[in-house]
């Protein structure tokens, strides 16, 4: 398909913000991911990204959206280094422009809810109709602070005018130009080089490159589009704010349809690529982020926070829980008030109790830590039971150590593990042991430091 250029050098005054505006988080990622999402979509040869401040942030924003899903797509970012107006965004790509035939698509990026489908409309609307320019254009109800398009008696472009610049009729006008356009790049290139300042803002306008190109004789069209929030820009916190609260009834509606019981939408927060599968139950106040995945059958009680989880079936989650980069097999219990994080690996049928905390730590299947632990940096086998109050005294101060706790142990209540440590299979340890030495299998060991009172067989 034609080439797609983003615009995403900007600020975004409006947001009052010292972050750039494409950075702010829509349903948990940045609307720039959005527009480079669409465009992705569309298979251009070329995404070429123009970005100013916060650059390198905004260009690895892209880069990660890019790598979810792999295209051949060659992605550019041009520098615009200070910001005078859109058209001054694309001028900072002539270069590379100059070099280029066929369409470029541009879109603002700060237009999260874009469709491929209607980029790939514009570019065949515009290839069929034989233009050099097609405007994307749209009627809202209220057209405040959007470029007007006027039109001629017999319904033809004839020019966008800023709100700034509008004298009261055009103001009057509600089709609005929304900043997504079709170009031939060589009448575009040509264009951009008769662009003026000459305005209320001193900018140069993207918007006044049709009206140019009309005036040497070129060919301009109007692709009007029939839904205005798929198109509107992002502008201030009250928009961001509006925005997330479609998606999330979006996202929690087709959740339901799909076999998702979802006790309180108004209370539940789900991020848009997190996957839920039927006759999974979401009661009040949970929050589920990033890309999360969670099985069917599952129960996902009050005030837990989920964020990049892998959850199998017919797991139960307790009330208030945080979690995080973790995965959780099948039919395992977790919490309540459990808080598990990086890479922590919760095994088949496991039980993680309250206030235990799981940190880059494999559970084995069957194995349960009920109460008041913590394990990190641990490796535990098959049933081994944890007692309350167990630490992994994982770190020396320096460096983070390992434990590994071998099938079938039982470690007593309030037992310190001070890793490096190897607790062999079938081993029993008495309350308040401190471990600082390896134990061979079968081993019954007690005090402190802990030392085999007997083999157990
Ligand atoms: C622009 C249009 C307006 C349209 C509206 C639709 C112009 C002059 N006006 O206004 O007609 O109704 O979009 O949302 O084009 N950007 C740069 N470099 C710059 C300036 C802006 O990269 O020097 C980027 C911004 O980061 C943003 C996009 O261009 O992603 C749009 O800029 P913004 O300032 O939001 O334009 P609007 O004032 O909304
Ligand atoms: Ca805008």
């Amino acid at each position: 398909m034609a080439d797609v250029m983003i615009l995403a050098a900007g600020l975004g005054t409006r947001m009052k913000s010292r972050r750039a505006k494409v950075l702010h988080e829509l349903a948990g990622r940045p609307l720039i991911s959005y527009g480079t999402r669409a465009a992705l979509r569309t298979l251009p040869e070329t995404l070429l990204v123009i970005v100013g401040h916060q650059a390198e942030e905004v260009e690895r924003a892209v880069r990660e959206e890019a790598e979810r899903r792999p295209a051949r797509t060659e992605l550019r970012f041009c520098l615009q280094a200070d910001q005078r107006g859109t058209g001054h965004a694309v001028m900072s790509a002539r270069n590379w422009l100059r070099e280029r035939t066929g369409q470029l698509v541009v879109i603002a990026g700060d237009v999260p809810m874009i469709k491929s489908e209607t980029l790939a409309e514009l570019v065949r609307t515009h290839t069929s109709q034989r233009n050099d320019a097609t405007v994307l254009t749209v009627m809202m109800d209220d057209p405040t602070g959007y470029g007007r398009i006027i039109r001629d008696g017999e319904r033809l472009y004839v020019r966008s005018v800023e709100q700034r610049d509008a004298t009261p009729e055009e103001l009057a006008v509600r089709e609005i130009n929304v900043s997504i356009y079709c170009f031939e790049i060589a009448p575009l290139v040509a264009a951009l080089d008769r662009l003026t300042t000459d305005n209320a803002q001193a900018e140069y306008y993207l918007t006044d490159v049709p009206e140019i190109m009309l005036k040497s004789g070129g060919r301009v069209g109007i692709f009007p589009h029939g839904d205005p929030d798929e198109v509107k820009g992002i502008n201030t916190r009250v928009e961001l704010a509006e925005l997330e609260r479609v998606l999330r009834e979006r996202k929690l509606h087709d959740l339901m349809l799909s076999g998702v019981t979802i006790v309180d939408p108004a209370s539940t927060y789900i991020h848009q690529d997190v996957e839920i599968g039927p006759d999974t139950v979401v009661h009040p106040q949970v929050t589920i982020e990033g890309a999360s995945r969670i099985g069917s059958g599952c129960t996902i009680r009050s005030w837990t926070r989920l964020r990049n989880v892998s959850i199998g079936e017919a797991v139960t989650i307790g009330d208030s829980c945080v979690i995080e980069e973790t995965s959780i097999r099948d039919g395992a219990r977790v919490g309540p008030f459990a808080r598990l994080r990086m890479q922590a690996d919760i095994g088949e049928g496991a039980v993680i109790g309250n206030f235990v905390e799981v940190k880059k730590s494999q559970i084995g299947r069957g194995t349960k830590a009920q109460h008041l632990s913590y394990l990190g940096d641990a490796t535990l086998g098959e049933n081994v039971n944890i007692g309350a109050g167990t630490v992994t005294c994982n770190y020396d101060g320096k460096r983070k150590h390992q434990t590994h706790i071998e099938d079938d142990v039982k470690i007593g209540s309030d037992t310190m593990l001070v890793a490096p440590v190897r607790v062999g299979r079938g081993s029993v340890t008495g309350a308040g042991a401190v471990v600082t030495h390896d134990l061979p299998p079968d081993s019954l060991a007690v005090g402190v430091p802990a030392t085999v009172k007997k083999k157990l067989k």
